[in-house]
């Protein structure tokens, strides 16, 4: 009998992930989710100045990433302030250092020298698939559009955490990452391509309970106990709004990056206000209204099925105990 010869069954390939942050407590928590995720190559993080200033977010962004196991990842250094307005961070809610407090030992890798604006134009031009993450305030990623006109089209999917069709946490109606700058946030809604609103009309539901979170220090890992140990400043802090537990604002942006089947999105025109005496830094969508805008292939996430959320964040991080 003649042998058949099975064709090795086509591997799934990794997609290149370029994720752009202002590491305090839920961007280091996505980039620890990201770093061991199979869909994702993640070839580069670039970071900006805002839950901290940027001489606090490169080393957090640099340390999480040791913490990962990941000092294959080149980090880059972005902006230090917004396009036009001084910082406003939030140590508040992220703590002094951006990590609620915790120390972690120094990478021994330091950032590359090419700015972050450069490092998505080039990553893009390398890889036709390059998906953006964007989770901080969007001035590295509007200095890139600036810079690179053409660089916006060569993305393949663009995923911000920022905004809100509803309310805000900073002021009545913006959210963090928007408001701290919001005349790079209205040239990334303007760039003529589509970019998923991942802002606090979904990232409120995409939670973890106190109790969830001492469940996630249970793994024991270093990982999980800097997860643990970072949120608990941000979860006093947000119980103390109200909300239900710490909301992890950053993962949730990433996983509808990585599966959009957890969650319920919409097509919507999407413009940033940025001269309101009190709605500047207001994403004004045209979801529930019957004037529509001229562009509106944005999408605003609304809705995600928080078991399989808080799933997907045990699943990653029990990966950790695994290596
Ligand atoms: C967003 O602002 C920051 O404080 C968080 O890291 C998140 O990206 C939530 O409004
Ligand atoms: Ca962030």
């Amino acid at each position: 009998m003649t042998d058949i010869k099975m064709k090795p069954s086509a591997e799934k390939r990794s997609i290149p992930l370029f994720i752009d942050c202002d590491t305090g407590v839920d961007d280091a928590m996505a980039l620890l989710c990201a770093a061991k995720m199979k869909s994702f190559d993640l070839i580069g993080v670039a970071a900006v100045a805002g839950n901290v200033a940027l001489d606090k977010t490169l080393p957090n962004t640099l340390n999480v990433l040791a913490l990962a196991g990941r000092t294959d990842v080149p980090v880059y250094k972005g902006a230090y302030k917004p396009l036009v307005r001084p910082l406003v961070s939030a140590p508040h809610v992220h703590g002094l250092n951006g990590l609620g407090g915790v120390e972690l030992d120094s990478s021994p890798r330091k950032e590359e020298p090419e700015p972050a604006w450069d490092a998505l134009y080039n990553a893009a031009m390398e890889h036709e698939d390059l998906v953006l993450v964007a989770v901080g305030p969007l001035t590295n990623v509007a200095k890139a559009f600036i810079k690179y006109r053409e660089l916006p089209k060569r993305l393949s999917k663009i995923v911000i955490m920022g905004g809100a069709a509803v309310g805000g946490n900073t002021t009545p109606c913006t959210e963090f990452n928007i408001v701290t700058d919001p005349e790079a946030a209205d040239v990334v809604f303007n760039s003529g391509v589509p970019i998923v609103m991942c802002g606090l009309d979904v990232t409120l539901k995409a939670y973890l309970t106190g109790t969830e979170l001492d469940e996630l220090a249970k793994l024991g890992t270093p990982q999980a106990i800097f997860s643990y140990q970072s949120q608990q400043n941000a979860l006093r802090y947000e119980m103390s709004k109200g909300l239900p537990g710490i909301c992890l604002h950053d993962p949730a942006a990433l996983f509808f990056a990585e599966d959009e089947t957890m969650f319920t999105a919409r097509k919507a025109g999407i413009r940033v206000e940025t001269r309101g005496s009190i709605t500047s830094g207001k994403t004004v969508t045209d979801l529930d209204s019957d004037k529509k805008m001229s562009y509106r292939e944005h999408r605003v996430v609304l809705d995600i099925n928080r078991d399989a959320f808080r799933e997907r964040i045990f699943t990653l991080m029990r990966k950790y105990s695994e290596t």
